[in-house]
């Protein structure tokens, strides 16, 4: 295996640590910040996310004294540095000198400054001013022994996903060209010939400018603007990595995505190849009611982008952030199952957003690794313990989770497919749908790989394959999932699947179009259900939302609606294939018959968690060469009992057959000792 600057980030640990902004402090301050950073074991902080202002507070005048500083001080302390290039945030200088950079929204607006990544990816003296701001730190810090990792920009697409103006629509016709070839191709795609949209050439292409948000615009061009955005904040990407593989080809390179329940802003899965390192922020959110299970999903998202390698939690808040309505902080001992979440679904790193809570600008209530109190406080004493608790399982750094039998397909523009245009149903979306499957399986124990649609090579692996929600879809993944079935395997596809395909266009026939062959039942009409209607079905089970009139072509009903119009209509079918199964569900189950029904596969296929483990406690296993970890969780308020022998890294205690986990507890089992 190549080993090559991916593997320098960790320093062979699992790093710790968060946004550093020593900039925001007095010098008495940052000193007394490495002496904490000591106390809670920090190993990796990021550094100048967004502080180019001060870097360069006039063109071309630097003042990096303090980063050489900051620097120095992290590498007498033993400390990594994480750093940013500050793309994130120009300076008002360059916004003022060079408004054009600033990206135009939809209805026509310019964004003015004093926020933060409100550029346009495809302006070039953007491109020119970033590349020369990335040159500047890269010649400076390059060879800098404390340098770990470069961290290009901030959440790319976050404040800047579309840009429409008059630069971005010329670039969006050449991606076009390339995309498309000529106008005749890009018309069939599209369907121009709906209300006579027909482009007498690629020049009359705008983006999809919006000044009425009621009035729709063709989805095809809709899905084509959000691929050409994620691409055209990839290019940017590209332009500063470019200069730092020149100038420092042996440090590794990350950015950070926002990759959780979505709808995302990018399309990962064409981002992954340009990462050393595959990053995340994540945060949980008060309102929701399954937090543990969607750190869970999220984490198992990152996973699915990074599978052969770690991966870096790179944000994540100690205690509460200040940008939802009301900002819960975490209960007591939150963070420690967060975190160990994250490292047990392949992170080799947690950072936090940030070390120091700010006293002034827009996120000066945001928690942060020491709060505005001080270090007599709960969040300080839990991110002591974390640091140790992370030291402690520094054994698990480089490896890898074990592979689920299990795998749900995930795929970004299926979900900008569906948001792209009118559609039955406007308040319930198949997007929510592989988080459910996964809340299904997760809450029985079970694991799943949340696999991308770029790798169907992948699909062969695996014993059950499920396709939920899977709006957008081509003819490779049809075939690929009827080979699941062709050779043994289960698959289950769930309604809204394979309605489209890669043009956002209608596959005639019966839905769900692309998939019908090898399901043996097509769909006649799509019948939403009014908001708050209950829908009967066989079994005592229950749905909501979504119904079909489903006709069985070659397939066993399963399960029949019970209620309203649709009663008696085959709701839930199967089709054997050889050995191979394939599953159809035309219907929104509640959570308890979709648990039902997954109980029921997963039974016939022996599918069992990692390790026997009493209700809520979630277990996930690395491994390398001839290691073995099994990361337990509690999510419970009771005390429980994982299977399994070895010695808890984060104890040191043995257990020779159940291994008593405390409720709200984490156990890190070394299965080898
Ligand atoms: C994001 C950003 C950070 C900070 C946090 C606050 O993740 O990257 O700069 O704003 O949110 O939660």
């Amino acid at each position: 295996m190549r080993r090559g600057p991916v593997d320098r980030w960790t320093g062979g640990a699992l790093a710790y640590g968060g946004d550093y902004n020593p900039e925001q402090w007095s010098d008495e301050v940052r000193a007394e910040d490495v002496v904490l950073m000591g106390e809670a074991g920090v190993t990796l902080v990021t550094v100048g996310v967004f502080s180019w202002g001060l870097y360069e507070p006039r063109e071309g005048q630097y003042e990096l004294d303090w980063l050489d500083d900051t620097f120095d001080r992290l590498h007498r302390a033993r400390i990594g540095v994480d750093l940013a290039t500050p793309t994130a945030a120009p300076p008002m200088w360059l916004l003022r000198d060079h408004p054009e950079i600033l990206r135009v929204d939809r209805a026509g607006n310019r964004a003015t400054p004093g926020g933060r990544l409100g550029w346009c990816p495809s302006h070039p003296v953007w491109r020119e001013q970033s590349s020369r701001i990335v040159t500047v730190l890269a010649e400076r810090y390059g060879t800098h022994p404390a340098l770990r990792l470069w961290h290009v920009g901030n959440e790319l697409g976050g404040g800047n996903r579309h840009c429409y103006c008059d630069v971005s629509a010329e670039h969006f016709r050449r991606w076009l060209s390339e995309r498309y070839g000529t106008v005749d191709e890009l018309n069939a795609a599209w369907g121009t010939a709906f209300w006579g949209h027909r482009y007498p050439d690629l020049d009359h292409v705008l983006p999809p400018r919006m000044p009425d948000e009621a009035e729709p615009r063709n989805p095809a061009l809709v899905l084509d603007f959000d691929r050409f955005s994620s691409d055209a904040l990839l290019e940017h990407l590209r332009s500063e990595k470019a200069v730092l593989r020149r100038i420092t080809p042996r440090i590794p390179v990350t950015t950070n995505f926002m990759v959780g329940t979505g709808p995302h802003v990018l399309d990962h899965a064409r981002w992954t190849p340009e990462l050393d390192v595959v990053a995340n922020d994540h945060y949980v959110r008060g309102v929701d009611p399954q937090q543990a299970q969607e750190v869970a999903f999220a984490a198992d998202r990152v996973r699915g982008l990074s599978p052969d390698k770690p991966w870096l939690l790179m944000e994540t808040a100690p205690n509460a952030v200040s940008w939802q309505p009301r900002n819960l902080p975490l209960e007591a001992g939150q963070l420690r199952r967060i975190a160990f979440t994250h490292v047990g679904r392949g992170a080799d790193g947690v950072l936090m957003f940030q070390w120091r809570a700010s006293v002034a600008g827009a996120e000066q209530f945001h928690s942060g690794m020491v709060p505005h109190t001080g270090k007599s406080t709960r969040t300080w004493r839990e991110v002591v313990a974390l640091g140790a608790d992370l030291a402690a399982a520094a054994p698990l750094a480089g490896t890898l989770v074990e592979r689920a039998r299990i795998a749900v397909l995930v795929d970004d523009e299926s979900g900008w497919a569906w948001a792209a245009g009118p559609k039955p149903i406007a308040d319930h979306s198949p997007t929510d749908l592989p988080r459910r499957v996964h809340r299904a399986l997760w809450s029985r124990g079970l694991r799943v790989d949340l696999v991308p649609t770029s790798r169907l090579d992948e699909l062969a692996h695996y014993d059950l394959v499920v396709a939920a929600g899977l709006y957008l879809a081509d003819e490779l993944t049809a075939r690929s999932l009827a080979d699941v079935a062709g050779r043994g395997g289960t698959v289950l596809v769930t309604y809204l699947s394979g309605i489209v395909g890669r043009d956002n266009q209608v596959v005639t026939g019966g839905y769900p179009g692309m998939f019908r062959g090898f399901l043996g039942v097509h769909v006649e009409e799509l019948v939403p259900v009014p908001v708050g209607a209950v829908v009967g079905l066989e079994r005592g089970w229950v749905a909501h939302d979504w119904t079909e009139v489903v006709s069985v072509d070659d397939a066993q009903v399963v399960v029949r609606y019970l209620t309203g119009r649709l009663d008696g209509q085959p709701a839930v079918t199967r089709r054997d294939v050889g050995a191979g199964r394939v599953w159809y569900v035309s219907t929104s189950l509640d959570d308890a018959a979709l648990g039902e029904l997954f109980e029921e596969i997963t039974a016939g296929l022996g599918i069992l968690p990692p390790a026997a483990a009493d209700a809520g406690i979630d277990t996930v296993r690395r491994t390398g060469e001839g290691t073995s970890y099994l990361v337990v969780v509690n999510h419970g308020d009771r005390p429980g009992i994982v299977e399994t022998a070895g010695v808890d890294l984060l104890t040191g205690a043995r257990w020779d057959a159940g291994c008593p986990v405390p409720a709200g507890g984490v156990v890190v089992i070394d299965e080898h000792a």
